[in-house]
């Protein structure tokens, strides 16, 4: 008996030991990845909590590697499978299913076949499983036969389609409390590659769909009680980190701005664009947060009023070149090393959300220019209407940068805070 409260006892000072370790090292890092440290405290429990899963600590933590240029891409490495393989995955808030290059067997594949996911037969979908039912939009076809495999296809922008099966299979995780989960998740097995338009599809091994629909992961996830249904991105220059669930909300950091419900991307809106914290006369703004575009699309007429606006504030300072980065360059009479050489001719562009409240996603120099490997500086805002876009403005990777963005789907909103996204979460 006594033995038994003693080691109770034990048990739980220990666990409460590991538990201030753990928020130490978490309030600790992520102090680190804000300008000024010692205010906006990390909220164990902030206001994103109105569902079951509570305790502290159930959150995924991934370290991010890439960056927009050269490589154009952000990437998670997850392991998928029993026993499991490592998977390089482009983290795509534009899109909901996660996919892999799959030997089933695969056309267009990029991987070496060893590195190909190989599904058994135990691991296809049926097209009566809810998770294919929500990939398939009740207008488009759905299969005859509900023990059919379920299958699909993801059309991008401007780098083709791939098309496959839709197969589960374990994705072994570890929560930042230090537990390690084993969820069986849906994803792609992707067979058929097809590279179609201007910029090749990344060379990952396939792409995290971290969309809002039941299919993404961090859908998944949350239907299986594991985390909360919030995604959080920081990405840099050099890589970052991207989490699944509601432990690094910084609530007090954040500014937030309601979701578009009736868009199946995460879309924000209406919003009015800003330079030099002035009116352009364009309003009414459908904004698309997209990590899985490198760059910012903008439609035709918003497009050029960037252009006009950055062309008359260069005028005569800088050289029009031909860049095969992007369309749009210049060069000075010396080759640029970085941004920060040429951040001084440009100015801030702003998106003014004129919903619920008057609030503002600022667009320094940074967040929509490349200098090249050639040394010019190029804009990374391009022509949304040429790439079939209609209506939508994508903001991309490279106007996401140095910020905490944070897609919370328990209560419709979307938020970002000002941060140094190379901090990490050490200890783990
Ligand atoms: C970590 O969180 C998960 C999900 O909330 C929970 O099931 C698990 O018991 C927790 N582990 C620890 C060590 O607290
Ligand atoms: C919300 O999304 C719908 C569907 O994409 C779109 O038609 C509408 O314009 C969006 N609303 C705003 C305010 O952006
Ligand atoms: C954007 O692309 C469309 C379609 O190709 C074209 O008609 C339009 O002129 C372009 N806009 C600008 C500002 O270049």
């Amino acid at each position: 008996m006594a033995e038994m409260v003693d080691h109770k006892m034990k048990g739980r000072i220990v666990a409460l030991m590991i538990m201030v370790l753990i928020s130490q090292v978490l309030s600790a890092s992520l102090h680190g990845c804000f300008t000024a440290p010692g205010q906006g405290q990390l909220r164990k429990r902030s206001a994103v909590h109105p569902t079951a899963v509570n305790a502290f600590g159930s959150s995924v933590f991934l370290p991010v590697s890439g960056n927009v240029y050269p490589l154009g891409y952000y990437s998670v490495t997850l392991r998928i499978g029993n026993p499991p393989k490592p998977f390089e995955l482009d983290i795509d808030t534009g899109s909901d299913l996660t996919w892999v290059q799959c030997d089933a067997p695969c056309t267009g594949c990029t991987l070496p076949p060893d590195r190909l996911y190989k599904p058994a037969k135990k691991n296809f979908l049926a097209c009566k499983d809810p998770i294919c039912a929500a990939l398939h939009s009740p207008k488009s076809h759905h299969c005859e036969n509900p023990n059919e495999k379920c299958s699909f296809q993801v059309d991008y922008a401007d780098h083709g389609s791939v098309l496959g099966f839709v197969v589960s299979d374990y994705f072994p995780l570890l929560l930042v409390n230090g537990s390690g989960l084993n969820p069986l998740l849906a994803f792609g097995c992707a067979n058929r590659l097809q590279n179609g338009g201007p910029h090749p599809p990344p060379t990952t091994a396939g792409v995290l769909g971290l969309g809002k629909s039941k299919a993404s992961i961090s859908s998944q996830l949350s239907g299986l009680g594991l985390t909360q249904n919030v995604v959080g991105h920081c990405l840099s220059g050099q890589g970052g980190f991207l989490f699944l669930g509601a432990d690094f909300v910084p609530e007090s950091r954040m500014t937030w701005t309601l979701q578009n419900s009736s868009d199946k991307h995460y879309s924000s809106g209406p919003a009015e664009l800003l330079f030099r914290g002035k009116p352009t006369g364009v309003n009414d703004l459908n904004v698309i947060f997209d990590t899985g575009s490198t760059y910012t699309y903008l439609t035709s007429k918003v497009y050029q009023t960037v252009l006009d606006r950055v062309r008359k504030d260069l005028s005569g300072k800088l050289q029009v070149v031909k860049d095969k980065a992007l369309p749009i360059c210049w060069k000075g009479t010396r080759p640029f090393e970085s941004v920060q050489d040429v951040r001084h001719y440009f100015n801030t562009f702003s998106l003014r959300f004129t919903g619920a409240r008057d609030i503002q996603l600022q667009l320094p120099p940074e967040a929509y220019l490349i200098v090249t490997e050639q040394g010019n500086v190029c804009l990374g805002i391009l022509n949304g209407t040429e790439v079939g876009l209609g209506s939508s403005n994508v903001i991309g990777d490279i106007s996401l940068q140095d910020k905490l963005v944070i897609y919370d789907n328990e209560n419709l909103r979307i938020g970002w805070a000002v941060a140094d996204c190379t901090c990490q979460l050490s200890g783990f």
